[in-house]
């Protein structure tokens, strides 16, 4: 949490107001790392922003651990738009960065304009995130023209797991490589802001990194990218299935599990309100 002279830390730095995406290139010229995290509700938005974490992904990962979905496609931009709109009223000094889910922008541009215009208007969200790379480039070009900064997702994109054939480490071999690196330098043409580099080999994301002037975040990428990001529920322990790459910071699972064991047995021997949590 160290802060030069001249820019306050993206991680845990104060500055008074909401980190944007110019603090975050001014990251990269700084060469500092920092945490992403996601979050989908007002109490854990709070937290995570009070704990000075720079940027809040509201996650079409909503689908899986908000909705019970089991992937991500079925989420809707109606289904997100509350959550993005509750974690931007929580938080005060994060970015957030609302996810455009499945169907909602790879149709055209103007589909995407659209899409996105109701996260900025209606869920107050302060940048846009989508997946694909050259493919998209076009999207990417309008929503920028339009005031909408923008956040690249390539590697493993989750909405393609029907082409992927699963959810597997994607950009192995030269001519993978190379196609990931064009995908990460148009979409930094294109003008994105930063790009998530999902489930791809540490050299690949750390040769991305080396090339973009923008700031790649890794998730399984290894540790050479500018920032991490981790789903909240598997950072903490609460998702009962996670990725190689995930590591647990607590156990969520556990803790809330022998909360409410303990209520439920309070409440059973008639233990529970006591004097001290009733009103006279
Ligand atoms: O939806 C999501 O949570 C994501 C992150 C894992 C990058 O796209």
């Amino acid at each position: 949490m160290s802060t030069t002279a001249s820019a306050p830390a993206l991680y845990g730095g104060t500055s008074g107001r909401r980190v944007s995406v110019r603090d975050l290139l001014q990251g990269k010229e700084r060469q500092e790392r920092w945490p992403m995290l996601t979050a989908y509700d007002a109490l854990t938005a709070r937290v995570f922003d009070e704990a000075g974490i720079p940027v809040l992904l509201v996650g079409d990962s909503a689908a899986m651990v908000v909705y019970g979905y089991d992937s991500t496609l079925p989420v809707t931009v109606d289904d997100l738009l509350p959550l993005t709109a509750a974690v931007s009223r929580a938080t005060k000094r994060a970015l957030v960065v609302a996810d455009l889910p499945f169907g909602s922008y790879q149709g055209s541009p103007e589909q995407a304009l659209e899409a996105a215009a109701r996260f900025m208007k209606e869920g107050h969200a302060q940048a846009v995130k989508l997946e694909g790379g050259r493919r998209v480039a076009p999207h990417v070009e309008t929503l920028v023209a339009a005031g909408i900064p923008v956040m690249g997702h390539i590697g493993l994109t989750p909405q393609s797991v029907n082409t992927l054939g699963g959810y597997r480490v994607q950009g192995r071999g030269e001519e993978a490589g190379a196609a990931l690196l064009a995908d990460a330098k148009e979409l930094e043409r294109a003008g994105a802001f930063s790009v998530v580099l999902e489930c791809v080999p540490t050299d690949l994301a750390e040769r991305v990194t080396e090339q973009l002037t923008i700031p790649t975040v890794g998730i399984g990428a290894g540790p050479r990218t500018d920032a991490q990001v981790l789903v909240w529920q598997d950072m903490a322990g609460l998702s009962p299935q996670v990725a190689k790459f995930v590591k647990a910071y607590a156990d969520l699972n556990e803790t809330l599990s022998s909360a409410a064991r303990a209520f439920a047995d309070e409440v059973v021997q008639g233990s529970f309100p006591d004097s001290e949590h009733s009103y006279n």
